[in-house]
Order: C-alpha cells, then structure tokens, then sequence
C-alpha cells in the first residue's frame, strides 16, 4: 500500500503563474534608492576600481544620473560628496558651497519632484582624518562637539534642498540634535533617516575607495560590534524616540536578523542599506564565472525585504527596476 502526501506545498510551485500568485514577498522600483557619488573638480566620471559599474560624478553630469534614476522610477537617491579638501573638523560639510550642499540643489532642480534626494549626513568624506566625527585632544570621536557640527550639516542640507537628510555618524543624540537644528531653521517638513543600527563592518571596504576616505585607525568606539543584536534594536528604538522618521539597519546579510527585529518592534518604515561590499562581492564572484548574476542580486534584494525592510539602499536600484519593469522574476 503506498502513502500519499496529505500536504503537498510543491503544488503552488508548478509554474511560473502560480509561483506569481504565491509570492509573499514583492519588490517595486519606487522600494529602491541608488547611492552616487559626487567628485568636486571632476571633469568626467571616475570609475571606482573596487565597485565594478560604479563611478563618481562630476557634479555636471549629475542631472543626467538624476535623470536616470527619475525614468527607472526609484523613489530616490542618495548623494556622497568627495570634496576636493579635507580638513580635521570637515568644514566642507557645513559650506554652501560645499560639494555635497551643492550637489542636493542640482538633484533637487534636475528631480523637480519625480524622486526624492536624500544626502548622507556626516563627517567621513569631508574630515583629514576620516573619521564621522570631530576629534578630542586625546584622539577620540567627540561625541557632542560633533552634534554641533551635524546641527549646521543638517540646516546646510535641508536649505540646499534635501528631502531626505541619512544621519549615518553614529553619535549619541545625533537625531534630537539635528531634528532641533531643522526644527528651529524652518525646515520641520525635512525627513530624518537614521542609520539606527550601523554595524562596524568590513562591507565598508569598496566604499573606502569610492570616497577616497583616508581613515585613520577604525569606527568601532561608535558604530556597532557585529555580535550585538538586541543593542541595535536599542538604537532603533532611541532613534525613534528623538524623533526618526525612517530608520535604517546596515549592512543587510550578515543582519538581516537585526533588520527583522527592528522591523518588528518598530512604529517608523525601515530601510536597509546593501553596503559597497556586498555589492563588490556579487560583482566579482560572477565575472569569475562562480554565481549567475541577476539571480543572486535578485535573491539578496528579496531577502532583505522579507526581512523587513520597506525600502532599499542599492547601487544596483537602476538595474533591478529595469528588470521589474520588465516583469522579470527575481532571484
Ligand atoms: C558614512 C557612510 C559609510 C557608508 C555610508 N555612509 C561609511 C562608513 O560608515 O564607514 C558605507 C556605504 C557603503 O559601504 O556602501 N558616511
């Protein structure tokens, strides 16, 4: 006598249609941010040796990049500045004129509302010594001076024009200090996207690279050890008391445990941010011919977003949301 199955899961997986129906995970193009990176002085773009397809952008061939991301129907990017100069407390960050500050009103006027423009909000590619914050005596981030500094970071970029200001410094109060900053400027409207839980993480690598950072030493007195879950629920949680928007979880695979406990705990939308290494590391493993390409960026993406997130930060966001427009199946 042979013994059928009672369940058979497999029958919702027979075809293509039916796997559609099933789907409990979806992705959008709107979903997707695409991080660029703009290089003061440039007169073309830089290709980035360790991000494969990535480049910086001279600042005038920003609305063209804006322009893209526009047709693709992202629902934003988010903008890094390579000054030209660096000093030990980051002027460049605060300066209208500063490249980044002048890169947020050129999106702003390329997007003319079809996307949103979103500017990283810290210290790294602006200080000497390329840390997030501003240095004590004794060679520490110190933590409160540089809130000050990211109080006038955050009014410099809402005043440029960004929807959308990524406080990733890590520093204790960072989102109270700059939501009283726009606050009192006039700019209560600009959204705070707080990169809650930003591990310390070798992922970080490839972006080094692409804005030309000069770090001295490492970021692990503030960004969080890679073992700590429940303290980066923590952060989450603090962040949204001081008044987040959005907050972040970053990297994404080697968290996507933390991004689910954040995303279950949490009353604001959570993002995600696939990081410059975990880009490199799909780019590379496929031109050495040892993955397929499209199926595994296709297979993070849903991860993340089975894990919770809302939407993600991606320099593959061009790409992908050609492939959704295209109906084609991920992963
Ligand atoms: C800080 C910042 C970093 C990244 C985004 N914002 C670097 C860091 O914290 O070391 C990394 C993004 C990536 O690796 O793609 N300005």
């Amino acid at each position: 006598m042979s013994t059928f199955p009672t369940r058979r899961p497999r029958r919702l997986r027979g075809t293509p249609a039916l796997r559609r129906l099933a789907a409990e995970t979806t992705l959008v193009p709107a979903q997707l941010v695409l991080p660029v990176f703009v290089k003061e002085g440039a007169t073309a773009a830089v290709p980035i040796a360790s991000m494969p397809g990535v480049s910086q952008h001279p600042l005038d061939a920003l609305p063209a990049v804006v322009e893209a991301a526009a047709a693709a129907g992202l629902g934003g990017i988010m903008l890094f500045g390579v000054p030209a100069v660096r000093d030990a407390t980051g002027t460049g960050a605060v300066e209208p004129d500063g490249i980044l500050n002048q890169a947020i009103t050129v999106a702003r006027d390329a997007a003319a509302g079809r996307l949103t423009v979103q500017a990283d909000l810290c210290l790294d590619e602006f200080t000497d010594h390329g840390h997030c914050g501003v240095l004590a005596e004794d060679g520490t981030v110190d933590n409160d001076a540089t809130l000050e500094i990211y109080a006038q970071m955050g009014v410099a970029q809402a005043r440029a024009g960004a929807d959308v200001l990524g406080l990733s410094g890590m520093m204790d109060g960072q989102v109270a200090a700059v939501r009283a900053a726009l606050d009192d400027a006039g700019f209560a409207h600009v959204v705070i996207l707080a990169y809650a839980a930003k591990y310390a993480s070798a992922f970080y690598g490839p972006f080094r690279d692409a804005v030309e950072s000069t770090l001295q030493g490492d970021r692990r007195t503030y960004q969080l050890d890679p073992g700590n879950g429940r303290e980066g629920v923590e952060e989450a949680l603090l962040d949204i008391a001081e008044g987040a928007d959005v907050v972040m979880v970053k990297p994404t695979g080697p968290y996507l445990d933390v991004l689910a406990r954040v995303a279950d705990v949490s009353s604001v939308p959570v993002w995600a941010y696939q990081v410059s290494g975990e880009y490199a590391l799909i780019e590379h493993a496929a031109s050495a011919g040892l993955i397929d390409r499209e199926r595994a960026i296709g297979e993070t993406l849903l991860g993340i977003r089975r894990a919770g997130a809302e939407a993600i930060l991606t320099y593959w966001a061009i790409e992908v949301a050609q492939w959704l427009r295209d109906g084609k199946e991920l992963g």
